[in-house]
């Protein structure tokens, strides 16, 4: 049976106080690099250059790790579901095995980190696991086991796990890690700034030209001037390749409760069954926080997401009888068509623009590699997975095309389907609901606040026109075709979009 789930925020950001707003930036400025976007991809950029000896301002339109970073797991392992058998087919042992040690030395950057700097990040060494329930697919698990130890990795086909159902089998990855992602950014931040960085709150950037040096104009009309400029935006804002193409979003759930400490379940678990289950568990005073994630793979905007919530708040109740729910939040993961990142040089034609996109739900870790590449890049060092991540590859175009088809299929189909939708009458909106109407020959995305006012704005997405849809969970207009969100009075949550919904009357 679902339940009635209230979305009320994210575990890590209600448990790790951001303290006092930065200032936005209020003048013009001149530095090596710019960053765009202050999540980890952009922090971990940011920090590594710094230590390298760069001028570094970092351009956060909200605040520090407050935007998808703030809402992810928290799972810090190499273990991404099923993907060293995989990269085994499509890359080959040698690009499985450079995926293995980039996201390796990325956690091992990341421990050092905490040692050096002392962060109380609630960091703990785990095991991970991807388990399968059903028999017939045991055989999955057995190839990725063999395909991650080929890789590298201390992987190993298992059939005992500390969750509380039996399994069928599952690939056990050892050392790896969980930890608090809001208490390590903001410890990462303050060091930064404390050698010389310097990180800018509640800045939108709104262009960028590039050349030599690039300049990156913001909303409110200042500029920076920077020789190397990072866009970690999760979708890039300047999307000169059109990598959002070859990226489908799709949302994640959250829901979190607390256990009693004999409950934990010792590891870190997914399954590639039931949409995609995600278990962990994090420390309290008196217990465990019990995290239970489903990687529902539908398109945004569509859908209804508060049964989705339920069924998700019912499966954690299932298996883990009387838990106690406090918190229930959503975030985004993009995924690329050909299961790798793009981190590297923005476009073919790129000289001093780079990007860090298309984690796939594995962004902490592929985040800090983001951070160790780029700055490898900027500064001139070899690094041996360069090629593997680079966003201009074209070697894999071929195998892509497939996945490319499906993704463009199903914009398409939003883009068609969507307009021949029938509209429901304003009138029958109940409060706390919003619904795309017929206006004339425009559609409206209208919402009807708690006090019964109505709010009404273009349903078309500001990206490439597709028309948004009402998540009434997190009361948010969703684009289908790429992803991008707007508040119900339509400001951009998050891209590709970065023009608001156009204001209408209703
Ligand atoms: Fe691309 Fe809306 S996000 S059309």
């Amino acid at each position: 049976m679902t339940q009635n789930v209230q979305v009320n925020g994210s575990y890590w950001l209600q448990t790790a106080p951001g303290g006092a707003p930065r200032p936005a930036l209020g003048e013009d400025l001149d530095v090596d690099v710019a960053v765009i976007g202050a999540g980890v991809a952009g922090l971990s950029a940011a920090w590594e250059l710094v230590r390298a000896g760069r001028s570094v301002a970092v351009l956060e339109a909200g605040r520090v790790a407050a935007g998808v970073t703030g809402y992810t797991s928290a799972k810090l392992t190499v273990q991404h579901t099923l993907v060293y058998d995989r990269l085994r087919r499509t890359r080959g042992p040698e690009g499985a095995r450079l995926y293995a040690r980039s996201q390796s030395e990325a956690i091992e950057r990341a421990a050092g980190i905490v040692a050096e700097l002392g962060v109380d990040c609630e960091w703990e060494t785990r095991d991970a696991y991807t388990y399968v329930r059903d028999p017939g697919r045991v055989d999955e698990v057995r190839a990725e086991a063999a395909a991650a130890k080929e890789a590298g990795l201390p992987a190993s086909f298992v059939t005992e796990t500390g969750l509380p159902f039996p399994v069928a089998g599952a690939v056990r990855v050892t050392g790896q890690a969980q930890f608090h992602p809001l208490k390590y950014l903001r410890a990462l931040a303050a060091d930064l700034e404390a050698h010389g960085g310097r990180i800018f709150e509640d800045t939108t950037v709104q262009g960028l030209e590039e050349g030599e040096p690039c300049r990156v104009r913001t909303e409110a009309g200042t500029t920076v001037t920077a020789r190397d400029v990072v866009v970690a935006t999760h979708y890039p804002v300047f999307d000169r390749a059109l990598l959002f193409a070859r990226l489908s979003p799709r949302r994640e759930l959250v829901v979190a409760g607390s256990i009693g400490a004999d409950r934990d379940v010792d590891g870190m678990y997914i399954t590639p069954e039931e949409n995609t289950r995600s278990v962990r568990t994090a420390p309290l005073d008196d217990g465990r926080r019990l995290l239970v994630v489903t990687g529902e793979h539908f398109t945004p905007g569509t859908g209804d997401t508060r049964e989705r919530f339920g069924t998700l708040a019912a499966w954690a109740d299932e298996h883990f009888p009387g838990v106690e729910r406090t918190h229930a939040w959503a975030t985004q993961d993009i995924d690329p068509t050909d299961t790798v990142p793009m981190v590297g040089p923005m476009h073919p034609g790129a000289h001093h623009t780079y990007v860090a996109t298309g984690f796939g739900g594995w962004g902490l870790s592929g985040g800090m590699m983001a951070g160790r590449l780029l700055t490898a890049q900027i500064t001139g060092e070899e690094c041996a997975w360069s090629g593997l991540y680079d966003p201009r590859r074209l070697r894999t175009a071929v195998r892509e095309a497939p996945a490319l088809l499906k993704t463009q299929a199903e914009v398409a189909r939003h883009f068609v389907g969507d307009r021949l939708r029938p509209v429901p009458p304003v009138d029958a909106l109940p409060p706390g609901e919003g619904a795309v109407v017929r206006a004339g020959g425009d559609r409206l995305a209208v919402y009807r606040d708690e006090a019964g006012t109505l709010h009404a704005v273009s349903a078309r997405c500001t990206h490439l026109g597709c028309l948004v849809g009402f998540n009434a969970a997190e009361r948010a207009w969703e684009c289908p075709c790429h992803g991008s969100r707007f508040d119900t009075d339509g400001k951009v949550i998050e891209g590709p979009a970065t023009k608001p919904l156009e204001q209408r009357d209703i």
